[in-house]
């Protein structure tokens, strides 16, 4: 599968949900998350967000990003259609530790 990963926070550009296939992009209020299992790991999401934050489960480090990303598909409402990206996007594009300040 694929992730959405830390820099998704604040941020929340969604330019991912426009194009994915199967619609497993589900949305809190700052970040977006992918339901593991829905996501058939086409790949396409990945380069199309501007921060950089959909990664494929083969990278190391992410088992936090599979269980968080696992755990609020269940709980957040999908989204498949972009809205406005989240007022300070630009701001928080890069900034370190978003999960622990601004997690939601
Ligand atoms: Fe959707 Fe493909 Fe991205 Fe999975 S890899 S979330 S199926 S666009
Ligand atoms: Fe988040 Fe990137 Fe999608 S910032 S909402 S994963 S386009």
């Amino acid at each position: 599968t694929y992730l959405v990963t830390d820099n998704c926070i604040k941020c929340k550009y969604t330019d991912c949900v426009e194009v994915c296939p199967v619609d497993c992009f589900y949305e809190g209020e700052n970040m977006l998350v992918i339901h593991p299992d829905e996501c058939i790991d086409c790949g396409v999401c990945e380069p199309e967000c501007p921060a950089d934050a959909i990664k494929p489960d083969t990278e190391p480090g992410l088992d936090k990003w599979l269980e968080i990303n696992t755990e609020y598909a269940e709980k957040w409402p999908n989204i498949t259609v972009k809205k406005e990206q989240l007022p300070e996007a630009e701001k928080f594009d890069g900034e370190d530790g978003k999960l622990d300040k601004y997690f939601s």
